[in-house]
């Protein structure tokens, strides 16, 4: 797990569908808000569909370089069909919603790892949401099967130093959540090491809070409410 670092460059040798299958199969052990596993994976094989994939991603060429590329589905889809044959009303809210969202990054993060150990890299692609709606007429997915991010596996091309995390400390708390004192000190102390990482690689002057505030002065796609509710999902 300490060895992880994001691979956007692969070889073009596919990943076997027996490597994918034991390691989809190891992740769905992941634990599971109440066995209910609300969670799907949806390979995209055509390259054509993987290349405008790619460009509606934000122009990243890993999702249709790399050996396989997935898209990480929160799915209530079988749930809905479930009740609708058991006769039931299904309804959702977001609990619903953050329920499986959370189980599908659960399985997503075991995923990863499973192909990481089995030697392959990985790089999870948020970039999907940049243009949902596209995303999905393009795979023509169901209501309640809902897109969260991709997933980029395959034979590495580059080994990419790690990225630093920030100190333990800013993220283990005991008791009780630090003061705004010793939240603001850990940041201070990780935006050198961050700092540093940056003039590693020729980048001068930057830092982490820096970035992190710049990040969040406006909101980011703002759309994607719309989608999911028109997909199902209820966020009240
Ligand atoms: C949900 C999620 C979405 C991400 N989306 C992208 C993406 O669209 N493109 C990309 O190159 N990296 C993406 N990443 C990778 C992060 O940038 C990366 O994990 C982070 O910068 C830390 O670097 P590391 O994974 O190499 O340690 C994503 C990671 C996560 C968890």
């Amino acid at each position: 797990m300490t060895a992880h670092s994001s691979v956007r460059a692969f070889q073009p040798t596919p990943v076997s569908t027996e490597v994918i299958e034991r390691c989809v199969g190891a992740a769905q052990m992941a634990s599971t808000s109440s066995w209910i596993q609300a969670y799907s994976l949806l390979q995209v094989h055509d390259a054509a569909e993987r290349e405008t994939l790619a460009e509606l991603c934000g122009g990243q060429a890993q999702v249709h370089t790399a050996g396989a590329f997935f898209v990480v589905l929160a799915d209530s889809r079988r749930h809905l069909l479930l009740a609708e044959s058991a006769g039931c009303d299904h309804v959702q809210n977001l609990e619903g919603f953050l329920v499986s969202v959370v189980d599908a990054s659960l399985f997503a993060q075991s995923l990863a790892l499973a192909f990481e150990s089995e030697g392959l890299g990985i790089c999870f692609i948020g970039g999907l949401r940049n243009q949902l709606a596209d995303v999905d007429r393009l795979l023509e997915l169901p209501r309640g099967a809902w897109p969260l991010f991709g997933l980029c596996v395959g034979t590495p091309e580059e080994q990419p130093e790690g990225r630093p995390r920030l100190p333990l400390s800013a993220v283990l708390h005991h008791d009780r959540y630090a003061s705004d004192g010793e939240v603001s000190a850990a940041t201070e102390a990780f935006d050198g090491v961050a700092s540093a990482h940056y003039a590693e690689r020729g980048i001068e002057g930057r830092n982490w809070s820096g970035g992190m505030a710049r990040r969040f002065m406006a909101p980011l796609r703002e759309e994607l409410a719309a989608y999911y509710t028109s997909k199902g999902a209820r966020l009240c």
